[in-house]
């Protein structure tokens, strides 16, 4: 690939992200691809403070605005010290969560100014956004029960279901607006569907890339 591929995993919370990333990882090696898995926030040495910060200090008080550039702090790190360099060597990018997440909760779910989070997320990206989203779709309910039953709520986890059901429009909606880039694959099914069905939306992506002239 020319400069590499950047996928990004979405969703709610308990989607069923983490799991189904990591194994598509481990069948991308297997299948000879040069891919690497990454996550936002926490990434980077800065970004491991800030998600402590944003997820599990969560006596430290944080306004939306504060809560939304170190979001982004995060991901400007994380695009320039790891993102960037891996896909100019041409590697696959998976990342569990990025910038579509800040649209969804900071956006739709905080309900922050769109146009002022696209100028803030622009200036971090540095015109670096995933090739492919795959959004993990469940209701917020169950994924907040599902997350619930792994480990103690962090700070978002404790914000009320009305806030993760706006999450949960905002990828929806945005996902209707871009079918090219966007995947929505409802996962309050079966995981071993889940996964197939994840994987077959990535390895089609790959095989549209690979056709002459698409940079392979
Ligand atoms: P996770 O790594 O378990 O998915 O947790 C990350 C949390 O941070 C999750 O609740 C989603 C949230 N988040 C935002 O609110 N905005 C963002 O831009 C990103 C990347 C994550």
């Amino acid at each position: 690939m020319k400069n590499g591929m950047f996928i990004a995993f979405e969703g709610p919370e308990g989607s069923g992200k983490s799991t189904v990333s990591r194994r598509l990882l481990d069948d991308l090696r297997r299948d000879g691809y040069d891919a690497m898995r990454t996550i936002e926030p926490g990434d980077t040495e800065l970004g491991a403070l800030i998600r402590e910060i944003l997820l599990k200090k969560d006596k430290v008080h944080l306004t939306t605005r504060a809560e939304l550039l170190l979001f982004e702090a995060d991901r400007a790190e994380h695009v320039e010290e790891v993102i960037k360099p891996s896909l100019h060597k041409k590697r696959i990018v998976i990342c569990d969560r990025f910038n579509t997440a800040t649209y969804a909760y900071q956006g739709y779910g905080l309900g922050l100014d769109m146009a002022a989070i696209r100028d803030i997320d622009d200036f971090a990206v540095q015109g670096v956004v995933p090739d492919l989203v795959i959004v993990l779709d469940v209701d917020p309910k169950t994924g907040l029960e599902r997350a619930g039953r792994k480990r103690a709520k962090d700070r978002m986890e404790k914000r009320s279901v009305d806030f993760h059901r706006r999450v949960r429009k905002g990828y929806l909606k945005m996902a209707e607006k871009d079918p090219r880039r966007f995947r929505v694959i409802d996962s309050g099914q079966d995981i071993e569907r889940v996964y197939e069905q994840t994987k077959a939306a990535v390895y089609e992506h790959i095989g549209y890339n690979k056709r002459p002239g698409k940079g392979c």
